[in-house]
């Protein structure tokens, strides 16, 4: 198995080495070897990242961390989204994405069931706090230093030892958070709580094997609503996860679910957020027609999403009464070698804390 993988990673620098061949811009064989070397051998941690130093070296791997992207490529993208940002979609249109926006997530995982999003493994290296028991995730190195909160992570104390640890994710889908938080820790006081407005998401992710009622409860809510119907009290939940979901919100609407996440949580209680950051790949790839308004569109499929900036989600939460812990961008470069393509993704990450 080692000497396959190690014959493919000699492989590809042959390759690019070959292609590379006579291109006065191309790195020496020597130099990516090193390169190579450095990047396949680096320790996790310190340096759980991989920088593209050189743009040459583009192809040798799958997927670079934190490019920087120069002046001209914020033009072409910016470009890009004046360009698609025209609404075209009939009153009607628009009428039926809002109020038939379960329906349509319930017809996306009729069809897709639970093989369309992956299980979140990383979350344990951006988020250790879902899972401080779990010791082996590679640990984040952050750009800047400022943004690295793990040293946040609550311990046990002597008062809070056999205390029920809560964690409640919105829009938890067919459970690919829930399921490995479960699977990874093995905190005996951990309890986890989910809900979806997607009928047929609960429905699957209940029928799942791994889905067990002594470690978690998931149930029907639209978290739009301006009151909860939940199995819990306010005031008492630790963490509450939004992953890839406030981007699947009306933007008029995530005021209130942000208000209500602040009531639930308990004092001192954070929340993890993770979703799609202004000019990702999947905005830049909406043809003209598919706009709601400012950086909200309608997919194919008739289920939304929305692209923030920094500062929008910061807004968001620091409105509701929370503490910014985290707010940081992390645009990584994917690589598909095959294709030759580079497909740039921006994803926005934060952590807030409701004051003790
Ligand atoms: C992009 S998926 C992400 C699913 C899951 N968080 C994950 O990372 O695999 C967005 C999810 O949010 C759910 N959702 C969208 N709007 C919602 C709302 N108002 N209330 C509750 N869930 C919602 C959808 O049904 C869908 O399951």
């Amino acid at each position: 198995m080692l000497t396959k993988s190690l014959n493919i990673t000699r492989g590809i620098v042959f390759a690019f080495i070959r292609n590379c061949h006579n291109k006065s811009s191309c790195t020496d064989s020597a130099t990516i070897k090193h390169e190579l070397e450095l990047t396949r051998n680096r320790k996790k941690p310190p340096g759980g990242s991989r920088f593209l130093k050189d743009k040459n070296n583009i192809y040798l791997f799958n997927a670079w961390d934190n490019v920087q992207w120069d002046e001209e490529q914020e033009k072409a993208a910016k470009e890009k989204v004046e360009q698609n940002s025209e609404v075209t979609l009939s009153e009607d249109r628009l009428k039926d994405l809002d109020i038939n926006a379960d329906k349509h997530w319930d017809a996306f995982y009729d069809i897709h069931q639970n093989r369309f999003f992956k299980d979140r493994h990383w979350l344990f290296t951006e988020f250790p706090e879902l899972a401080p028991d779990y010791t082996a995730a590679p640990e984040r190195v952050y750009p800047n230093e400022n943004d690295n909160t793990t040293s946040q992570i609550e311990k046990p104390t002597d008062q809070n030892i056999g205390a029920k640890r809560l964690i409640f994710e919105i829009g938890c889908g067919v459970g690919n958070t829930i399921f490995p938080i479960l699977q990874y820790s093995t905190d005996p006081n951990l309890f986890i709580y989910g809900c979806d407005f997607s009928s047929k998401a609960i429905e699957i992710m209940q029928q799942n094997e791994l889905y067990d009622t002594k470690r978690c409860n998931v149930f029907v809510l639209d978290a739009t609503c301006d009151t909860w119907n939940v199995p819990f009290e306010e005031n008492t939940l630790d963490i509450i996860v939004l992953i890839f979901v406030l981007s699947a919100i009306d933007p008029s609407k995530m005021q209130t679910v942000i208000k209500n996440i602040h009531k639930y949580l308990k004092p001192g209680g954070l929340v993890v957020f993770r979703d799609y950051g202004l000019y990702d790949l999947a905005q830049l790839r909406f043809k003209k027609g598919r706009c709601i308004s400012d950086n909200f569109y309608a997919r194919g499929d008739n289920t939304k999403v929305y692209f923030f900036t920094q500062e929008e989600v910061s807004k968001l939460f620091k409105d509701a009464g929370f503490l910014e812990e985290q707010n940081l961008i992390d645009r990584r470069l994917q690589v598909n070698r095959g294709k030759m393509l580079t497909m740039y993704r921006v994803w926005i990450q934060g952590k807030y804390r409701k004051p003790l």
